[in-house]
């Protein structure tokens, strides 16, 4: 990673008096270049991150770098950051092109000097053709397109999207994930994508910051976050999961609630210390009673066809578990069957 491009130091607002917490980071760093998302629930303060970023909102304490220079004198029009807010707003009587000419306007610029950056702007969002149509002539995905090219022409060092794709249906949504991957390779710009779909933040970014009640649990690469989630919220949040507790018993051992022993890979546990023990599903085997004995006895209690794969709800000791099994794995195993569930402790994660 190169060092800090953008920089949020203590940066926090409140509303209601202090009594909602709607932004608390006291450290967040993002590289040039970098496409970083803001993942998490309603309310959880990705919008306030953006907003207060792009300069519309005041943070009460704190300190927002750009390229090492603080923000905090500088009104939004002059940021050169782009946003794309989730309610696009194009301007309903303007064509296409006069939308995106728009922020250049603002900027001083004359209609024949910026024609070249339009036809650019509209040529990346592959709307060339439409330059001359009103929104009201256009498709959902295509205003949202319009929305990106507005964004785009003015050359912004970084770009701000607020769940820029949520209007959209799944084809549509998935096609213009992968236009906005091109666009950020091709332009090397610095993304900010706040969505709350963990699978497009996961497909889409460099990096993921886990937000919830304002904060940010954990900031790392798709598979920091799924595979060694750094708390019980992030393991929840992002992906399915079994999250049990546990207590070592030795260093390598542990003693999981209605599970009983299991065995672990990495051996430098204390007795004593408790953890909150979490098992994807897609680690879990099962294979019919009575072959083998390692593992663990258990029922299938349902399982749910998803076409290429089925989730199987397991009872184990006195815990349900949820394993997910690839559809040619199942051919034997049916709701009401005994089997034996066993997974490689090497993929367990333990968070502390
Ligand atoms: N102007 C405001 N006055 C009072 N509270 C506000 C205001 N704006 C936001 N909040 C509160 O701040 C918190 C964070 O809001 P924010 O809009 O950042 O959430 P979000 O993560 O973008 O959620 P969503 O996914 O629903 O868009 C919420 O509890 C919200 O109710
Ligand atoms: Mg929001």
């Amino acid at each position: 990673m190169n060092g800090p491009y953008l920089e949020l130091a203590g940066a926090s607002k409140s509303y209601d008096g202090g009594a909602t917490q709607a932004m608390d980071i006291p450290s967040l760093t993002i590289a040039k270049g970098e496409f970083v998302s803001l993942l998490g629930p309603s309310g959880s303060g990705k919008t306030t991150t953006l907003m207060a970023i792009a300069g519309f909102l005041k943070i009460d304490k704190g300190k927002i770098l750009l390229n090492g220079r603080s923000l905090e004198t500088v009104p939004p029009h002059k940021r050169n950051i782009g946003v794309v807010f989730q309610n696009y707003a194009l301007f309903p009587h303007l064509t296409v092109e006069e939308n995106v000419f728009y922020p250049l306007r603002m900027r001083g610029e004359t209609r024949s000097a910026a024609q070249s950056k339009i036809d650019r702007a509209l040529d990346m969002v592959g709307l060339s053709g439409a330059a001359g149509r009103h929104p009201r002539q256009l498709s959902g995905g295509q205003q949202q397109r319009v929305a990106l090219a507005r964004t785009l022409v003015f050359n912004p060092d970084l770009i701000l999207l607020d769940e820029p794709l949520g209007a959209l249906d799944k084809n549509l949504r998935e096609h213009m994930q992968v236009e906005l991957r091109k666009i950020h390779r091709d332009l090397g710009v610095t993304m900010i994508y706040v969505t709350h779909d963990q699978t497009e933040a996961m497909t889409m970014s460099d990096r993921i910051a886990v937000f919830t009640n304002g904060r940010i649990d954990q900031i790392g690469t798709p598979d920091q976050i799924y595979h060694r989630p750094a708390t019980r919220f992030v393991a929840s949040f992002v992906g399915d999961s079994n999250i049990l507790s546990g207590t070592a018993i030795g260093e390598d051992r542990l003693e999981v609630d209605g599970l009983g022993q299991m065995p672990l890979t990495n051996p430098s546990l204390t007795g004593g210390q408790t953890f909150d023990v979490l098992i994807r599903p897609e680690i879990i085997k099962l294979r019919p009673a009575g072959q083998g004995t390692t593992g663990h006895d258990a029922v299938i209690e349902d399982s749910i066809n998803y076409g290429e794969s089925h989730l199987v709800l397991l009872r184990v000791g006195d815990r349900s578990l949820r394993a997910r099994m690839l559809s040619t794995d199942m051919k034997h195993l049916r709701p009401g069957d005994k089997c034996r569930a066993e997974w490689d402790p090497a993929y367990v994660h333990l968070i502390g």
